[in-house]
């Protein structure tokens, strides 16, 4: 299938995602959202591939934000509506199933910082940088950025780059946790490939319960996760290693544990 806004190359298992509006520094209209959640669909029924890879065209943005030019007319309704159909796209992405990498080769700014938050594991090129702008126009974060950036630096750092609206480069990202790696233009690509590679290496079987688990993680509130962990706290406290361990620190010895 032809795309407007976006081009797909797939080969040896990995489907090559370019965000393709290098004009308009690939901020991301209507048809490209409508496009990728296509795309992303299609995707996660191609039994031939196994991981995504998703980047800009050029060298210069990944994706430059929603596009600016959609916002102006949106009234308070239309306004819920358009961030819950762009979370809908960035939510299929998280959920897809099989690993997606962001191959963020510029500009990631506001849905574009979004959308490599959707992604399972982000590589930089050392001219990227990373931000939420959206309090200069107004707004805030709406396709999840709010959520996901919290969770993934922490809460003090997300609201210093979402109240401030700044935007930090490619170093600093990788210094808070915001991308796994940072190489520069000319290796991204070859790096989120050979990054794609160790993970089709894999039992795929084991890579997609992986990413669910790991996914799970960032559904549940604080309460139900406490409460898995007071249930698993009671567990190990009726293993045979607890009473050793506890026993050992009294005795001043090092424990001798039987992984029961
Ligand atoms: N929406 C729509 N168009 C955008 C865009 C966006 N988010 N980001 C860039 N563009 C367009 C510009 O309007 C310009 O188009 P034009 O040539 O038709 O005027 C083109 O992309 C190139 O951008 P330009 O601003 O000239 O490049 P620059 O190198 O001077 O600046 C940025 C780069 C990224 C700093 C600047 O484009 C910018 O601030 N973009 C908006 C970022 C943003 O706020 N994103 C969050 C949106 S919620």
């Amino acid at each position: 299938m032809n795309y407007e806004t976006l081009q797909c190359d797939r080969r040896d298992r990995i489907a090559f995602i370019t965000i393709n509006r290098p004009d308009k520094l690939n901020a991301l209209n209507a048809l490209a959202k409508s496009e990728l959640k296509q795309l992303f669909l299609d995707i996660q029924h191609d039994a031939e591939v196994d991981v995504v890879i998703v980047t800009g065209s050029g060298e210069k943005a990944f994706v430059a934000g929603t596009d600016i030019k959609e916002l102006k007319e949106l009234d308070e309704q239309q306004g819920r509506i358009f961030s819950e159909r762009g979370q809908e796209v960035f939510n299929l992405i998280e959920n897809l199933g099989k690993p997606v990498i962001a191959a963020v080769n510029g500009y990631a700014l506001g849905g574009g910082a979004e959308l490599a938050l959707a992604c399972h594991i982000r590589i930089a090129s050392d001219n990227a940088k990373f931000g939420q702008p959206e309090v200069n126009l107004g707004i805030i974060p709406g396709y999840g950025g709010t959520q996901r950036l919290a969770r993934l630096v922490g809460k003090g750092r997300a609201l210093e780059l979402i109240l401030t609206g700044e935007q930090i480069d490619a170093q600093e990202a990788l210094r808070i946790g915001l991308v796994n790696k940072v190489v520069t233009l000319p290796e991204l690509m070859i790096s989120a490939e050979s990054m794609a590679r160790k993970v089709i290496g894999k039992g795929q079987v084991a890579v997609r319960l992986a990413l669910m688990a790991v996914n799970a993680t960032q559904e549940v509130s604080l309460a139900s996760g406490q409460a898995f962990e007071a249930e698993l706290f009671g567990r190990c406290c009726a293993s045979e290693d607890f009473k050793e361990g506890i026993t050992a620190f009294i005795e001043k010895r090092k424990p001798v544990f039987k992984n029961k």
